[in-house]
């Protein structure tokens, strides 16, 4: 745990104070209180599971509530069988939102036949008015529903939690109609609070965030209305956190915000991302430096020239190309230019040749033709990603561009006709993406490389799964004594998107 705090100083019979992080800790030394009780009444630890869905940033924030729930006193589980179940949730995708609404049908049939069983939900789905109502009218048996804005105060809403239901399971474990759901949701909010515990995936690497929300409005794309107005960090909050992180052992940083390129200009004394990567890169004990993800948009050569120089930042950037047709481009809000993008992408190569650059593109946008995806894939074809992950265009309501697919719609035939038109763009974008990945991945053949040593492979126990610099995935055999250190590795073969390698 990267905070230890000691709540025996804690009067929890004295008023809440006011200030954070010393509210959360007040509520952190009440939640443990109810924690003991209830294990005591049990005979046994109580477990809580963090479900995750989406992207590093929900990672992140489910490390964090893992970390406020270690401290109350609650053994980690992976799944659904656990006293309290946490889905923190994604809603980039309408697929994504599916998803929930699928566990959610089975953690209902589990909690009818475990009656302390809570259940609590949370993260981006969460800040769409549509999906509380749902919950309310269909998923009446969650205990509690929080957003992105506020997971600071996740101890105090578990005390409410607490509070309000009977903890030892004498009221029907929240199948009554009146059973009441705790919602907390914010709409927007400039506060950041510094310090709470933080539980970490992995001991040797961890993502940081440096800044929260978007305020690109890519016409697509539900984040900025999800994840609120972009704010930043103070780099003196974000040095101190990395510092501590490399005493307690960490290799790796991945810095994270929706656009890094635009970090520090809202901030009183304004820097740039470069300059805050120029401080990271002082820190004793890191040792690579990664950072997601990149506007083109606003992607310096500052930041190019940083990269350029530095022994520590990794030879990987992330670059969302979403389309390469100029015309859609427009449509999407991107602020590029086909021409401007592959300009871009060439000056990387020039300057940074070992570089790989992997991307995210989107099939199917509103008025999208074949002669626009054939755009993209040209732009694939000469960039020569490492890497992309494509997507077939989802309407979230509320966006641009949900508006410009209903006054598209067509008859129900015509709609349908583009749905395949779509899915065969799609399937020929993405046999182009894995054609060009499979073979500049490949380059690499017969090279020794370091590589972090991340665990032991899923598959096969006898190999260890590192990762290179570049983000390429290496399998080798080894011990796993050797997990969370950089050692070489001969990359032997290359099988797509990974390598198989021995150790130097
Ligand atoms: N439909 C499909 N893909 C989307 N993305 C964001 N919004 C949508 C949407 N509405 C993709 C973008 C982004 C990635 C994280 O998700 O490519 O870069
Ligand atoms: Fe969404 Fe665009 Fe912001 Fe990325 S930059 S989070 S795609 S609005």
């Amino acid at each position: 745990m990267e905070n230890a705090i000691n709540f025996n100083e804690i009067n929890i019979d004295s008023k809440p104070p006011e200030d954070e992080p010393a509210r959360q800790y007040y509520f952190m030394a009440k939640c443990r209180q109810y924690v003991k009780a209830e294990s005591e009444r049990l005979g046994r630890p109580l477990t809580a599971a963090v479900i995750t869905f989406g992207c590093q940033m929900n990672a992140r924030d489910s490390e964090k509530l893992s970390g406020i729930l270690e401290s109350i006193g609650y053994l980690p589980a992976e799944d659904e069988n656990a006293d309290f179940v946490i889905y923190n949730t994604c809603t980039v995708r309408d697929n994504a939102n599916q998803r929930v609404y699928g566990r959610l049908g089975h953690i209902n049939s589990l909690k009818k036949k475990n009656h302390h069983m809570k259940v609590a939900l949370c993260g981006c789905m969460m800040q769409e008015l549509s999906v509380i109502e749902k919950i309310k009218k269909s998923y009446r048996f969650v205990d509690l529903v929080f957003g992105t804005h506020n997971i600071y105060k996740f101890a105090e809403l578990l005390a409410e939690m607490f509070d309000s239901g009977d903890i030892c399971g004498t009221h029907s474990g929240g199948q009554n109609a009146s059973h009441r759901i705790i919602i907390d949701i914010w709409e927007n909010t400039d506060k950041i609070v510094e310090d709470l515990p933080v539980e970490r995936k992995y001991p040797f690497k961890s993502g940081i965030n440096i800044m929260f929300g978007c305020d690109n409005f890519c016409s697509y794309c539900i984040v900025p209305y999800v994840r609120g107005r972009e704010r930043s960090r103070s780099p003196e909050d974000i040095l101190r956190e990395i510092s501590a992180l490399a005493r307690d052992g960490v290799a790796e940083v991945m810095l994270l915000g929706q656009n890094v390129n635009s970090y520090g200009k809202t901030l009183e004394n304004p820097i740039t991302f470069a300059q805050l990567l120029r401080e990271v890169e002082q820190i004793e004990g890191i040792e690579r430096i990664r950072f997601m993800t990149s506007h083109p948009k606003d992607l310096s050569d500052e930041l190019i020239a940083v990269m350029k120089e530095s022994k520590k930042i990794c030879r990987h950037l992330h670059l969302p190309l979403q389309s390469g047709s100029t015309r859609i481009l427009t449509a999407m809000n991107r602020r590029y230019t086909k021409e401007q993008y592959l300009a871009l992408a060439e000056k990387i190569r020039r300057e940074i040749p070992d570089i790989s650059i992997t991307t995210d593109i989107i099939v199917g946008f509103p008025g999208e033709e074949p002669a626009d995806v054939d755009e993209t894939i040209d732009v694939i074809k000469k960039v020569q990603y490492d890497n992309a992950f494509t997507f077939i265009y989802s309407k979230r309501t509320g966006t641009p561009a949900a508006a410009m697919a209903e006054t598209m719609a067509g008859t129900p035939e015509e709609n349908l006709e583009r749905e395949m038109m779509v899915k065969e763009g799609f399937d020929r974008l993405l046999k182009v993406v894995q054609d060009t990945a499979r073979q500049r991945v490949a380059r690499l053949e017969g090279q020794i490389l370091d590589a972090l040593v991340e665990e032991v492979n899923e598959q096969d126990s006898r190999l260890l799964t590192g990762r290179l610099s570049n983000n390429t995935i290496v399998h080798f055999p080894g011990d796993k004594s050797l997990i969370g250190r950089i050692v070489p590795v001969y990359l032997k073969e290359c099988h797509g998107f990974y390598y198989l390698g021995e150790k130097r």
